[in-house]
């Protein structure tokens, strides 16, 4: 067999498990670009939360990282959510502990504690707010000026809140290793490089806590969802991607006859990858890894999530 027939062959088997199971796959738009072939639902973190709280499928396969499968367990507590790599980490997730925030919040008894989707549900539960990076400006807008707020794990989501906004708000000191590769003085070479580009950023990168990018006209900072909206309302026929490189899987399949130039082709998120059809295919078949949450931390991860997803 060679290796179309086997992909094949899997997405074929998978289509079947599928029907039996009454699942949906939802995956991220940073997964391998096989496996967001055979998905259901291709979204960033606020489409996929937004769609495990409405799908009527009986289990939810989530090919994407823990957290991810996590929140949809906390929204969706009477559907069996399914991780095929149970160990699908996040350098972000894992940079903050419960216990961390709660230390801040016995120094700022009236504060509020703001935190990006990419948490446990330990650190969600210890959290009055989730944001995630396409609605995170919106959320906090929301909150009243004279409440200190601690945004986390995100510093460099964290900074671009700040300028954007003008607040003051404290931040956690965490990052996402792929996006810290992501400088003001990588942009400056890109911009010099393509003057015809436009320059895609995702707010996780640290170039979005520098104002001269901020402010430059051909630079444009937004979640993945930001992203593969803009090209669409641009004149520009190149387009240099700024974020994790598997974005312009989608990119070039909504946008075949534009150009999208990767800046980090060697940084790419590790643990999004590690999901293959393979263990797609298994864990339908055998029904595993089924993400338990203990009830007293889901009650409590729950709400800032429905805070969140009340935002419009
Ligand atoms: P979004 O899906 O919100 O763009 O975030 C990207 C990311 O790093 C997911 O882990
Ligand atoms: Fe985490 Fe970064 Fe990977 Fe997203 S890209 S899952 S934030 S490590």
């Amino acid at each position: 067999m060679n290796n179309n027939e086997d992909v094949r062959a899997l997405a074929e088997e998978i289509a079947q498990l599928k029907k039996e199971r009454d699942a949906v796959i939802l995956a991220h738009y940073y997964a391998r670009p096989e496996v967001q072939a055979v998905a259901d639902i291709l979204g960033d973190s606020l489409a996929l939360s937004q769609l495990a709280a409405t799908t009527e499928a009986k289990v939810i396969v989530f090919c994407g990282v823990h957290f991810m499968a996590e929140t949809a367990a906390i929204i969706s507590p009477e559907k069996k959510v399914l991780i095929p790599v149970e160990n699908a980490g996040c350098s972000l997730a894992e940079s903050v502990t419960a216990a961390g925030l709660a230390t801040w919040r016995k120094y700022h008894p009236n504060g509020l504690i703001v935190s990006y989707v990419n948490t446990s549900a330990a650190v969600k539960a210890e959290t009055d707010y989730c944001v995630t990076s396409a609605n995170a400006l919106k959320v906090i807008e929301t909150l009243p000026l004279d409440v200190p707020i601690l945004f986390g794990p995100d510093k460099n989501l964290g900074e671009y809140i700040n300028l954007k906004t003008g607040r003051n708000m404290d931040l956690w000191q965490g990052d996402c290793y792929v996006h810290r590769h992501i400088t003001g003085e990588l942009i400056r070479e890109y911009l010099e490089r393509y003057p015809n580009a436009d320059i895609l950023i995702h707010p996780e990168s640290v170039a979005c806590g520098d104002k001269s990018i901020l402010e430059h006209p051909r630079c444009f900072v937004g979640s993945t969802s930001g992203i593969l909206k803009h090209p669409a309302q641009s004149e520009k026929k190149q387009f240099v991607v700024a974020t994790e490189k598997e974005a312009i899987t989608e990119l070039v399949h909504q946008y075949p006859h534009l150009e999208f130039i990767p800046i980090t082709r060697e940084h790419y998120c590790e643990y999004m990858k590690l999901t293959t059809l393979t263990d797609l295919r298994d864990a339908l078949r055998d029904e595993k890894h089924v993400v338990t949450i203990a009830p007293e931390v889901r009650e409590r991860a729950l709400l800032p999530i429905q805070r969140m997803l009340a935002v419009k």
